[in-house]
Protein backbone atom coordinates (compact mmCIF):
# COMPACT_ATOMS: atom_id res chain seq x y z
CA UNK A 1 0.00 0.00 0.00
CA UNK A 2 2.80 2.12 0.56
CA UNK A 3 4.58 4.04 -1.81
CA UNK A 4 7.44 6.48 -0.53
CA UNK A 5 9.62 8.22 -2.94
CA UNK A 6 12.43 10.75 -2.71
CA UNK A 7 13.14 13.48 -4.93
CA UNK A 8 16.37 14.62 -5.98
CA UNK A 9 16.26 17.66 -3.92
CA UNK A 10 15.56 15.52 -0.71
CA UNK A 11 12.27 16.82 -0.47
CA UNK A 12 9.78 13.45 0.58
CA UNK A 13 6.62 12.75 -1.70
CA UNK A 14 4.22 11.10 0.51
CA UNK A 15 2.26 9.07 -1.57
CA UNK A 16 0.03 6.44 0.56
CA UNK A 17 -2.61 4.90 -0.73
CA UNK A 18 -5.79 3.11 1.39
CA UNK A 19 -7.92 1.11 0.04
CA UNK A 20 -11.21 1.79 2.25
CA UNK A 21 -13.03 -1.80 1.15
CA UNK A 22 -10.46 -3.59 3.14
CA UNK A 23 -10.97 -5.18 5.71
CA UNK A 24 -11.18 -2.47 8.99
CA UNK A 25 -8.11 -4.10 10.79
CA UNK A 26 -6.07 -4.88 7.66
CA UNK A 27 -6.93 -0.38 7.33
CA UNK A 28 -6.08 0.31 10.68
CA UNK A 29 -2.64 -1.38 10.36
CA UNK A 30 -1.67 0.34 7.27
CA UNK A 31 -2.61 3.78 8.75
CA UNK A 32 -0.44 3.15 11.61
CA UNK A 33 2.68 1.77 9.29
CA UNK A 34 2.00 5.09 7.72
CA UNK A 35 1.31 7.16 10.88
CA UNK A 36 4.32 5.32 11.84
CA UNK A 37 6.65 6.27 8.81
CA UNK A 38 6.01 9.89 8.86
CA UNK A 39 6.19 11.01 12.66
CA UNK A 40 8.85 8.24 13.50
CA UNK A 41 12.03 11.13 12.55
CA UNK A 42 9.89 14.15 13.40
CA UNK A 43 10.39 15.72 17.44
CA UNK A 44 7.90 18.65 16.42
CA UNK A 45 4.05 17.94 17.85
CA UNK A 46 1.87 20.25 15.90
CA UNK A 47 3.77 18.79 12.74
CA UNK A 48 3.09 15.28 13.39
CA UNK A 49 -1.03 15.97 14.43
CA UNK A 50 -0.78 17.63 11.17
CA UNK A 51 0.30 14.70 9.34
CA UNK A 52 -1.69 12.21 11.21
CA UNK A 53 -5.26 14.06 11.20
CA UNK A 54 -4.36 14.41 7.17
CA UNK A 55 -3.73 10.52 6.57
CA UNK A 56 -6.59 9.54 9.16
CA UNK A 57 -8.80 11.69 6.15
CA UNK A 58 -7.20 10.05 3.36
CA UNK A 59 -7.59 6.23 4.83
CA UNK A 60 -11.23 6.34 6.71
CA UNK A 61 -14.00 6.86 4.66
CA UNK A 62 -17.22 8.63 6.19
CA UNK A 63 -16.09 11.17 8.07
CA UNK A 64 -16.66 14.60 8.46
CA UNK A 65 -14.26 15.70 11.17
CA UNK A 66 -11.04 14.42 11.89
CA UNK A 67 -8.42 15.60 14.66
CA UNK A 68 -6.76 16.59 17.57
CA UNK A 69 -7.26 18.43 20.56
CA UNK A 70 -4.69 19.34 23.07
CA UNK A 71 -4.73 19.29 26.77
CA UNK A 72 -3.65 22.68 28.25
CA UNK A 73 -4.13 23.19 31.73
CA UNK A 74 -8.11 22.42 32.59
CA UNK A 75 -9.07 22.24 28.85
CA UNK A 76 -8.95 20.86 25.60
CA UNK A 77 -7.70 23.31 22.64
CA UNK A 78 -8.15 23.04 19.07
CA UNK A 79 -5.06 21.35 17.25
CA UNK A 80 -4.46 20.09 13.86
CA UNK A 81 -7.54 18.50 11.86
CA UNK A 82 -9.26 18.07 8.47
CA UNK A 83 -12.95 19.66 7.88
CA UNK A 84 -14.92 22.57 8.54
CA UNK A 85 -13.47 25.59 11.26
CA UNK A 86 -14.58 23.89 14.98
CA UNK A 87 -14.70 24.98 18.62
CA UNK A 88 -11.52 26.03 19.62
CA UNK A 89 -11.76 25.54 23.49
CA UNK A 90 -13.36 22.88 25.05
CA UNK A 91 -12.89 22.70 29.35
CA UNK A 92 -12.64 18.93 30.38
CA UNK A 93 -15.80 17.21 30.97
CA UNK A 94 -18.28 19.01 28.71
CA UNK A 95 -19.19 17.15 25.02
CA UNK A 96 -17.63 14.45 23.94
CA UNK A 97 -14.32 15.68 23.87
CA UNK A 98 -13.99 16.91 27.47
CA UNK A 99 -15.23 14.03 28.76
CA UNK A 100 -12.44 11.93 27.01
CA UNK A 101 -10.22 14.05 28.70
CA UNK A 102 -11.57 14.18 31.88
CA UNK A 103 -11.78 10.20 32.02
CA UNK A 104 -9.02 9.18 30.35
CA UNK A 105 -11.46 6.79 28.76
CA UNK A 106 -12.25 7.09 25.09
CA UNK A 107 -15.56 7.34 23.90
CA UNK A 108 -17.60 5.94 21.71
CA UNK A 109 -20.92 7.29 20.73
CA UNK A 110 -23.39 6.01 18.31
CA UNK A 111 -25.98 8.81 17.86
CA UNK A 112 -24.45 12.31 19.43
CA UNK A 113 -28.02 13.77 19.91
CA UNK A 114 -28.41 10.73 22.33
CA UNK A 115 -24.80 11.91 24.56
CA UNK A 116 -25.74 14.85 27.30
CA UNK A 117 -23.45 18.10 26.50
CA UNK A 118 -22.23 17.04 23.24
CA UNK A 119 -20.95 19.52 21.29
CA UNK A 120 -21.99 20.37 17.82
CA UNK A 121 -19.27 22.02 15.99
CA UNK A 122 -20.26 20.61 12.50
CA UNK A 123 -24.30 20.18 12.24
CA UNK A 124 -24.02 17.23 9.86
CA UNK A 125 -22.18 14.88 12.81
CA UNK A 126 -24.76 11.97 13.85
CA UNK A 127 -22.08 9.57 15.47
CA UNK A 128 -18.34 10.61 16.78
CA UNK A 129 -15.36 8.44 18.49
CA UNK A 130 -12.76 10.31 20.46
CA UNK A 131 -9.79 8.93 22.33
CA UNK A 132 -7.30 10.04 24.77
CA UNK A 133 -3.54 10.19 23.75
CA UNK A 134 -2.03 9.38 27.44
CA UNK A 135 1.56 9.70 28.41
CA UNK A 136 3.20 9.55 31.74
CA UNK A 137 -0.61 8.68 33.00
CA UNK A 138 -1.29 12.27 31.52
CA UNK A 139 -3.94 12.89 29.12
CA UNK A 140 -2.08 15.01 26.40
CA UNK A 141 -4.67 14.98 23.67
CA UNK A 142 -7.89 13.67 22.06
CA UNK A 143 -8.31 12.36 18.50
CA UNK A 144 -11.55 13.06 17.37
CA UNK A 145 -13.59 11.50 14.32
CA UNK A 146 -17.07 12.94 13.23
CA UNK A 147 -19.08 10.83 11.07
CA UNK A 148 -22.01 11.87 8.72
CA UNK A 149 -24.19 9.04 9.90
CA UNK A 150 -25.14 7.39 13.29
CA UNK A 151 -23.08 4.17 14.67
CA UNK A 152 -20.21 5.03 12.09
CA UNK A 153 -18.07 3.74 14.67
CA UNK A 154 -17.25 -0.01 15.89
CA UNK A 155 -14.85 -1.81 17.98
CA UNK A 156 -12.42 -2.14 15.20
CA UNK A 157 -12.45 1.59 14.68
CA UNK A 158 -12.03 2.51 18.43
CA UNK A 159 -9.15 -0.36 18.79
CA UNK A 160 -7.63 1.00 15.58
CA UNK A 161 -7.43 4.72 16.76
CA UNK A 162 -6.21 3.85 20.29
CA UNK A 163 -3.57 1.95 18.83
CA UNK A 164 -2.89 5.08 16.53
CA UNK A 165 -3.25 7.14 19.98
CA UNK A 166 -0.44 4.96 21.42
CA UNK A 167 2.26 5.13 18.87
CA UNK A 168 1.66 8.81 19.09
CA UNK A 169 1.72 9.35 22.88
CA UNK A 170 5.12 9.96 23.07
CA UNK A 171 5.38 11.98 19.25
CA UNK A 172 3.15 14.56 19.64
N1 LIG B 1 -18.43 17.13 19.20
C1 LIG B 1 -17.29 17.40 20.07
C2 LIG B 1 -16.75 18.76 19.82
C3 LIG B 1 -15.63 18.80 18.85
S1 LIG B 1 -16.15 18.72 17.25
O1 LIG B 1 -16.87 17.49 17.04
C4 LIG B 1 -14.91 18.88 16.21
C5 LIG B 1 -17.70 17.24 21.51
O2 LIG B 1 -18.87 17.05 21.83
O3 LIG B 1 -16.81 17.30 22.35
Amino acid sequence: MRQWRTRPSAAAVYDFAADPTQPKPELYRELAAAADALTAGERDGIANMANVAALIWQFLPELNWAGFYRAIGEELVLGPFCGKPACIRIPFGQGVCGAAAASGKSQLVADVFAFPGHIACDGASRSELVVPVVREGAVVAVIDLDAPREARFDGDDLAGIEALAQLLAPRI
